[in-house]
């Protein structure tokens, strides 16, 4: 480990430095080579970590316990009745009591502010398992996939077609730090974050990537490496499921739409994913697609960060 992270936060990817995102890439690679080969990687043994869920969730709760098991550690499942959080106890408390007994705070929110609540108050490392804002673990995993499958992420293409949500934040943040150029088609109403657009384009200019967000898919995905899509409803928006089917018509990720990709484009998706609504299942389940070895990175991306940053 060349990088000192200990004791540093993961709010956004836009905390981390280029530098900082190669030192994890590498050590998850390191990490999943040696859990492939059975070999043990007790890191973090006798450590801690509390996970705090406000959302449901089956890839991230699975890959954060399993991670911190398989690196000597113990994880603590903190749903959204465990906790005295949920009858106004303040963020600020939480996160002071916590950091009496556990050695980091994983959580998963619905504000934002809550994470970074989480991070000025604890004095052990956050991390944030997502925010209505961004999921930074989640495109650690992917990108990992991508140098996976394509050996490098400069120069490259993503183009994400969808809602401009936390998984749209944190691909554009990612990508632009890592050299990676990013499209992006959203209907006018659903356009990502401007605070994070800013973010993005100074990113951008430092690496000389590109970064184009437009309302039109068939522009964003020409030529592109890798096509990505999320649902259209997020966590928490369920009441608003059968208006935002009709507002994003004509924005699923179908064969159509992909043949303006490159040939060996790669499909992406963090999951769950609704076939037949933002993306078909012929895409998804077809020979492009790398969802699953994406669910897969979760837990070596996240083992990584944990290592580093605990
Ligand atoms: N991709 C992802 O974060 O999945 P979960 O909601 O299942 O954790
Ligand atoms: N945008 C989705 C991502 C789920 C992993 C949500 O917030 O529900």
């Amino acid at each position: 480990m060349a990088i000192d992270m200990k004791g540093r936060n993961l709010a956004t990817l836009h905390d981390l430095s280029l530098e900082e995102m190669q030192e994890i890439f590498a050590v998850a690679q390191e990490i999943k080579a040696k859990c492939k080969a059975g070999e043990t990687t007790h890191l973090l043994k006798g450590k801690t970590l509390a996970m705090i869920f406000q959302k449901p969730s089956t890839r991230t709760r699975v890959s954060f316990e399993v991670g911190m098991a398989q690196l000597g550690g113990h994880a603590l499942y903190l749903g959204p009745n465990d906790m005295q959080l949920n009858r106004g106890e303040t963020i600020a408390d939480t996160a002071k009591v916590l950091s009496r007994y556990v050695d980091g705070i994983m959580a998963r929110v619905f504000a934002h502010d809550d994470i970074l609540g989480l991070c000025e108050n604890a004095s052990v490392p956050v991390i944030n398992g997502l925010s209505d804002l961004t999921h930074p673990c989640q495109v650690l995993a992917d990108l990992l996939t991508i140098i996976e499958h394509r050996g490098e992420l400069k120069g490259l293409k993503l183009a994400y077609i969808g809602d401009g949500n936390n998984m749209a934040h944190s691909l554009m943040l990612g990508c632009v730090k890592m050299g990676m150029d990013f499209t992006m088609a959203a209907p006018d109403e659903f356009q990502p974050d401007a605070r994070i657009v800013k973010w993005t384009q100074e990113d951008a200019a430092a690496t000389g990537a590109k970064a184009l967000i437009s309302t039109n898919p068939v522009e964003a995905v020409k030529d592109a490496d890798i096509v990505y899509t999320d649902v259209w409803a997020s966590m928490g928006q369920e009441a608003e499921h059968a208006a935002r089917l009709k507002k994003f018509a004509g924005y699923e990720v179908n064969a159509k739409l992909v043949a303006h990709a490159r040939k060996d484009y790669l499909f992406m998706h963090c999951l769950p994913a609704h076939r037949g609504e933002e993306v078909s299942a012929e895409v998804i389940d077809g020979p492009n697609s790398v969802v699953f070895d994406e669910a897969e990175n979760r837990l070596h991306a996240q083992k990584a960060v944990m290592a580093l940053m605990m």
